[in-house]
């Protein structure tokens, strides 16, 4: 893929941002093309950081993946040899209160660029190299018990309209492959934390919250265990499948770091008392409060990526520790960011979600 031009979707959010900026210091050669609808959830500003001469293989659209015409004009504009597609409505607690822009988004919109990058690869005489990397995420799997482990056959049991949404853009993608010969490969992965990740998920949210002394909502017994990842050795695993990985087939992506929810939060609450040192305020711990759980609320999540271990190589550098540590450094370091996502649709969302938890009245809105 030497000197090759990635059309990246959704790379102004959390880890589209997380990937651009990595691509373009481990791939010096390659140009990315990102197109994005800038969504509550995505920023320009994530850019700041860029070096100079990134900055210069870095283009930026806005446009949305839900309108055929735009994204055609996109592939008219531009010339791609290899797509990432993480554009999507990405939280479950959003897609439970409004599961609509969960459809046109991530099935539709995804239906939009997969069609578009289609004839794009016909026209261009159907490249070998050409791939399509759709990422998805280990949710389509629905829940586990105690025991077990997700793998690439696993058969999907999504729980939420978020899990439901990526599960049939999942089977859109594969179908490209089977019936039009795209080369197409999915990737499921477990929860991402890290820079520049939406203050809306767990971990940041907890983390601004214990910066602002304000409850730390925990849902239902805080017994749900999830698979964390850095964000970083999510992106390593990316290129990797775009490098190498072969098409038609699914890849799982986790992190070996299974966590209970409360434990998470634990762990923060400590990290942070320790950075900050404040006299006169009690531990942090002392801020958690647990309400009304999440309805559908999967257990457990746990990922087999035996896979792409033994087929690509990858397995993640970062523990769950030290991954967190650099996070919490990361939100410390970064007050103007936070100050520039918490927008009225910020403090909306939080309102929404968190009050209507209070009153035990969760709908759809
Ligand atoms: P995010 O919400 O932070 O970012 C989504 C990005 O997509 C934003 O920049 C937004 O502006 C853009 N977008 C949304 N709708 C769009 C549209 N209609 N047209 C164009 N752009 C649009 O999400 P994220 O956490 O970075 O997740 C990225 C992808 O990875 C998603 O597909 C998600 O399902 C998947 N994933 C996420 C995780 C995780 O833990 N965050 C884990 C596994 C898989
Ligand atoms: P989240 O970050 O929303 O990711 P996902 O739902 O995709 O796993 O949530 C991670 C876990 O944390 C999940 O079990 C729900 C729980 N959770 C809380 O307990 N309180 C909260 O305020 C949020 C946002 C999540």
């Amino acid at each position: 893929m030497k000197g090759k031009t990635i059309l990246v979707t959704g790379g102004c959010g959390f880890i589209g941002s997380n990937f651009i900026y990595h691509v373009l210091s481990a791939r010096p050669t390659w140009r990315i093309l990102n197109f994005d609808a800038l969504t509550y959830s995505g920023n320009l500003v994530n850019f700041k950081e860029l070096s100079s001469e990134s900055a210069s293989r870095h283009t930026f659209v806005h446009g949305d993946i839900r309108y055929g015409n735009v994204v055609d004009q996109l592939f008219a504009d531009h010339e791609v040899d290899g797509i990432i597609h993480f554009a999507a409505e990405s939280h479950v607690d959003r897609s439970i209160l409004g599961p609509e822009a969960f459809v046109d988004t991530n099935v539709v919109g995804t239906f939009r660029i997969l069609d578009a990058s289609l004839r794009h690869w016909q026209r261009r005489g159907k490249p070998k190299d050409f791939r399509f990397v759709h990422v998805s995420t280990d949710e389509v799997y629905g829940s586990l018990g105690s025991e077990g482990f997700f793998r690439e056959e696993t058969p999907y049991d999504p729980s939420s309209p978020y899990s439901a949404s990526k599960a049939a853009s999942d089977h859109f993608v594969k179908a490209y492959f089977r019936t039009y010969g795209l080369p197409t490969i999915v990737t499921n992965c477990s929860n991402n934390y890290g820079p520049y990740q939406f203050p809306e998920k767990l971990i940041p949210l907890i983390i601004l919250n214990i910066l602002e002394a304000k409850a730390l909502p925990i849902y239902g017994d805080g017994k749900n265990i999830r698979d964390w990842l850095y964000v970083i050795d999510h992106c390593n695993a990316l290129v990797k499948v775009l490098e190498d990985g072969k098409p038609g087939e699914s890849y799982n992506i986790g992190g070996e770091a299974e966590r209970e929810n409360i434990q998470v939060v634990h762990l923060l609450c400590d990290l942070l008392d320790a950075r900050l040192r404040r006299e006169g305020r009690g531990p942090s711990r002392r801020l958690i409060q647990f309400v009304m759980d999440r309805p559908g609320h999967d257990r457990r999540y746990a990922i087999d990526a035996g896979k792409l271990r033994s087929e690509l190589g990858w397995s993640p550098k970062h523990s769950f520790e030290a991954g967190l540590e650099l996070t919490v450094d990361w939100y410390l370091a970064h007050p103007n960011w936070i100050a520039s996502v918490q927008s009225g649709e910020y403090r909306r969302w939080i309102d929404l979600n968190y009050e209507s938890r209070d009153r035990n009245d969760l709908a759809t809105s």
